[in-house]
C-alpha cells in the first residue's frame, strides 16, 4: 500500500481528481494519509473534510521566519511518514531538508510542459497568461519529481492540449487541468503504487 500525504494550496481540484481515481479504482493500492495546506481558506481541505482524511494548516504567515516554517512543515511531513508526497496544486517552495530527506519521493503537476513556462513566477493563472502572450499553439501539464532545483526534477509524464484562439487564460487553464492535470497526477500516483516507475540516471525509467 502506497501512503501518500496530499500538499494544496487552494481550490483542490487535483486532490479531488485523485480522489476520485481511488474511488474509481484508477489508482490503486493507495492510501491517503493525510492532506496539508498552507492556506486555512484553501477548499482543498474541505474536499479532505468531507473524506474524513486528516487536513492540517502549515502557513508560513503563523511562523517568525521562512526557516521556522520549513522546519514545522518538514517535521509534520516526517510524523505522517509518507511513502510519497504530491503536490496537488501547492504554491509554497519545498525546503531543501525535505527533498534532501524525500529524494525521489515527492512529485509535482506542472500545468507547462516542461521546460517552457516553468521556474521562478511560472505558477497557477500565470502561467497560462504567458503563453497565450507568446502565441503558443500547443501547451499541455507535466507531472515530474521535485528535487532541489524549481520544477527541475525528473519528468514522469507529460501530455499535450491545444490552445484555441478564443482561449482567455481562465479558459486553457481549466482545458490544461481537465485534458491533462487531472489525467496525469492520478496515473504518476498508480505508476509509482504498482512499481512501475525507477529514477535512474536522473531520468524517469518505466518497468
Ligand atoms: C491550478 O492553476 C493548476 O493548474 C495548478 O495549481 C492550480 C490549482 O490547482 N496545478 P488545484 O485546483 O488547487 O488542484
Amino acid at each position: 500500500m502506497l501512503r501518500i500525504v496530499v500538499c494544496v494550496s487552494g481550490g483542490g481540484t487535483n486532490l479531488q481528481a485523485i480522489l476520485d481515481a481511488i474511488d474509481r479504482g484508477k489508482i490503486t493500492n493507495t492510501e491517503i494519509l493525510a492532506v496539508i495546506s498552507n492556506n486555512a481558506g484553501a477548499r482543498a481541505l474541505t474536499r479532505a473534510e468531507s473524506r474524513g482524511i486528516p487536513g492540517f494548516c502549515i502557513s508560513p504567515k503563523s511562523f517568525s521566519d521562512r526557516e521556522a516554517f520549513n522546519r514545522a512543515f518538514t517535521d509534520k511531513i516526517c510524523e505522517l511518514n509518507p511513502d510519497l508526497v504530491v503536490l496537488a496544486g501547492f504554491l509554497v517552495r519545498i525546503p531543501e531538508a525535505m527533498v534532501a530527506r524525500f529524494s525521489n519521493r515527492i512529485i509535482n503537476i506542472h500545468p507547462s510542459l516542461i521546460p517552457s513556462f516553468c521556474g521562478v513566477g511560472y505558477y497557477g493563472l500565470k502561467v497560462h497568461e504567458k503563453v497565450l502572450e507568446r502565441g503558443i499553439r500547443v501547451t499541455g501539464a507535466t507531472v515530474h519529481f521535485v528535487n532541489e532545483g524549481m520544477d527541475e526534477g525528473p519528468i514522469i509524464a507529460q501530455r499535450a492540449v491545444s490552445v484555441e484562439e478564443e482561449d482567455t487564460p481562465e479558459s486553457l487553464q481549466r482545458r490544461v487541468m481537465e485534458q491533462a492535470e487531472w489525467i496525469l497526477l492520478p496515473e504518476a500516483i498508480d505508476d509509482i503504487a504498482d512499481g512501475r516507475i525507477a529514477v535512474v540516471n536522473n531520468k524517469v525509467r518505466r518497468q
